[in-house]
């Protein structure tokens, strides 16, 4: 499948931070090298819940172009753009919602819960409500066969199959299915033991210095019923095992899940072993981030090139769905 395209994208609602890193960036890293990859900020999908304030987007934006770059996007391999440099995506937006049924949209669970969720912000819009139609655009522009997301994200897919077919069925046979490709991404819980979020306030930035992160780690929760150090502990229930999970190697997970249930270790240097491991890895995300900040020209010119690139592509298939749909 080395012809088959990937397609992914992440919402430029913040700062990118170790969830970011663990559940989409270090796996499109490996995907760069396997497959014909499109990875894109979504800045138009940011909207659909910051609409009211717009302040961050900036900022954000110019985090997470460094960000793709300091964790390894390579533009040699992959090609890295912004959603609304290509504005293509709005238009063919606007013709799948001309034969999207609103209950196809009202049926996605995130909608109802994410309205539910977000108390604090107007959600009941036209825009939130096409959210994963203009996702559906996003990915069959580029008739990606294949979209890595987290398991919150399948509905979504699957919606874009059903309009895929829908578009095929009713004009003519234009995109190929787009499937989810589902890695096996670790649990990644945030300094509290809620998931990594940074509306939580509970994140690891990729931009935090080493320093900030030890001492973030310090502070971390930890199996809430281990009070004294002569306390036995359950690594089970401790976020901080969970990060060893991911970045210690087998003997020092074996070491913690042993002497944490007699209270053989404190969580003292239970944290410190944890914290060191977890920084190897990313010491040099970091490095070339601070690398990047000396040249932010650069970066812009990436994505500037990135999304020309993408337009390319994308102008190819909007003639195709014209033609398909007689617009022409
Ligand atoms: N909805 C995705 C998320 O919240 C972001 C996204 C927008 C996306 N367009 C996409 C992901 C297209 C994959 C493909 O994470
Ligand atoms: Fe958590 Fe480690 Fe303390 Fe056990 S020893 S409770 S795993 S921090």
């Amino acid at each position: 499948m080395a012809n088959a395209r990937v397609l992914s994208g992440i919402r430029s609602s913040g700062a990118l931070h170790l969830g970011n890193y663990l559940g989409a960036l270090r796996n499109w890293r490996e995907l760069q090298h396997q497959y014909e990859c499109y990875y894109f900020i979504a800045d138009w999908h940011a909207l659909t819940t910051d609409y009211a304030d717009t302040d961050a987007l900036k900022a954000n934006m110019l985090d997470n172009m460094a960000g793709f770059l300091a964790v390894g996007l390579d533009p040699e391999q992959c090609t890295l753009f912004i959603q609304s440099r290509v504005p293509e995506h709005a238009e063919l937006h606007l013709l799948l919602s001309m034969f999207t049924p609103v209950p196809w949209l009202e049926r996605v669970p995130s909608y109802k819960e994410q309205q539910q969720q977000i108390k604090e912000k107007d959600l009941t819009t036209y825009g939130f409500l096409g959210y994963p139609v203009l996702q559906t655009a996003d990915i069959i522009m580029y008739k990606a066969n294949y979209v890595p997301v987290g398991i919150d994200q399948v509905p979504h897919i699957e919606l874009s199959r059903d309009i895929v077919r829908r578009f095929n069925h009713l004009y003519k046979p234009v995109f190929p299915e787009p499937q989810p490709l589902l890695t096996e991404t670790p649990k990644v819980p945030g300094l509290d033991g809620r998931k990594m979020s940074k509306s939580y306030n509970n994140a690891i930035y990729l931009t935090d210095a080493p320093e900030e992160i030890e001492r973030k780690i310090r502070v971390m929760m930890t199996d809430p019923a281990r009070k004294r150090r002569s306390d036995p502990g359950n690594p089970e229930v401790c976020p901080v095992f969970d990060f060893h999970k991911i970045f210690s190697p087998q003997e020092t997970i074996a070491l913690v899940d042993r002497e944490c249930r007699t209270a053989g270790i404190g969580c003292i240097d239970c944290k410190k072993m944890m914290s060191t491991h977890l920084l190897q890895e990313m010491r040099p995300i970091l490095g070339k981030r601070r690398e990047l900040e000396a040249r932010p020209q650069e970066v812009l010119a990436v994505f500037e090139a990135g999304s020309k690139k993408a337009q390319h592509t994308a102008q190819a298939t909007m003639a195709e769905v014209r033609q398909a749909m007689k617009l022409v």
